[in-house]
């Protein structure tokens, strides 16, 4: 696949050199606003520098897209890339207007569109491993997802992010369904600004937690905060009528002294990337095979619309302080 590149930031970057590692790509092109981003890269790992996204889209001798530019362009790249015939890697959110997102979904589904969501967690080998043994552990009755730090992030972020459950939460939205196999049904969500006042300020929060009913009968809680003293903090549990099953902190290292001190360990990663930073290029070579061979996109664009009407009641949960249907309209 010859691949072109849509946004050259943070994770524009990881997605590049997740390409050029993969043996089912090459990156070919690559466009930002920003040139100076696009030719840092291009110059890295040979590729073209594209002069606008349409000489990527609409270019034969490319054969699929990866949308890693800001949120607000997401939708409008989605559009032209589904109707120009070529797969797209997309990253989350969809759009944080629910009304866009219902609009591109039209469009997707009209076009029959090859769209892998950038829901990367689910290449996550502990994740992975949890998912094989959910038929082990009976009914699911009780769910924890912890998703902690490392810290807030800058408030020009904040400000566009779409808030906490749009832009952190949304990738456990995602796990949730894609772990436990059911839909949530109903989202009772709270929240404060205890770590920084200024994100109380820009209407956000950084420290949340939601209450969610599954389909299957069952209960999940995911626990939020954009701060942790001591690194990244993210885990999950599954408890159910015939065991449990968890994934638990990963540290940096498996190396355990004892002394007369007591024990110690190696301390959590220092950021969510480290923690989840394989995930990418194996979500990466996922998408590159799919589009290879006309393979269903896993997860796909409906994956990607789903996590964000599940964001969206916890946002009116939050402002209204009720539980709230999740509602699959779109
Ligand atoms: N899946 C994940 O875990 C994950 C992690 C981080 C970010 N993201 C998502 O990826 C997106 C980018 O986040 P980021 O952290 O890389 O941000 P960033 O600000 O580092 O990079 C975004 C880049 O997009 C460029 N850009 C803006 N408009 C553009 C356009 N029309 N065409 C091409 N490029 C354009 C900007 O100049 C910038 O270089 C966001 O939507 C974010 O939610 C997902």
């Amino acid at each position: 696949m010859r691949v072109g590149l849509l946004g050259a930031g943070f994770i524009g970057t990881v997605h590049a050199a997740s390409v050029f590692r993969s043996d089912l790509g090459t990156l070919s092109a690559i466009f930002d606003v920003r040139v100076g981003s696009a030719t840092e890269l291009a110059t890295t790992y040979g590729a073209v520098v594209a002069t606008s996204p349409e000489e990527i889209i609409e270019n034969d001798d490319i054969d699929a897209v990866i949308i890693a530019s800001s949120t607000d362009t997401h939708a409008d790249l989605l559009i032209k890339t589904v109707q120009a015939k070529k797969p797209v890697y997309c990253e989350k959110p969809i759009h944080l207007d629910l009304a866009r997102v219902k609009e591109v979904a039209e469009v997707v589904r009209k076009e029959n569109g090859q769209v892998f969501m950038g829901f990367s967690r689910r290449f996550d080998q502990s994740y992975a491993d949890v998912k094989e043994r959910i038929p082990q552990i009976g009914n699911i009755e009780l769910v924890q997802m912890i998703t902690r730090g490392p810290d807030v992030p800058p408030i020009s972020y904040v400000k566009v992010s779409g808030g906490q459950f749009r832009d952190q939460t949304i990738h456990f939205f995602d796990m949730l369904r894609w772990v436990t196999g059911q839909e949530p049904v109903e989202v009772y969500a709270d929240g404060a600004a205890l770590v920084d006042p200024a994100v109380g300020e820009a209407g956000d929060t950084d420290t949340s937690m939601l209450l969610i009913k599954l389909s299957g009968g069952g209960f999940a809680n995911i626990d939020n905060s954009r701060r942790a003293a001591f690194g990244y903090d993210e885990r999950i549990e599954l408890f159910g009528s015939e065991g449990m099953v968890y994934s638990d902190r990963l540290l940096t290292s498996g190396v355990v002294q004892y002394d007369r001190a007591g024990r110690h360990t190696a301390n959590a990663h220092k950021s969510w990337f480290d923690r989840v930073e394989k995930s990418f290029p194996a979500a990466m070579d996922r998408f590159l095979q799919a589009a290879t061979n006309g393979e269903k996109m896993d997860p796909g664009f409906e994956d990607g619309v789903k996590a964000q009407q599940i964001a969206e009641a916890a946002v009116i949960s939050l402002a209204e302080h009720r539980p709230v249907k999740v509602e699959y309209t779109i």
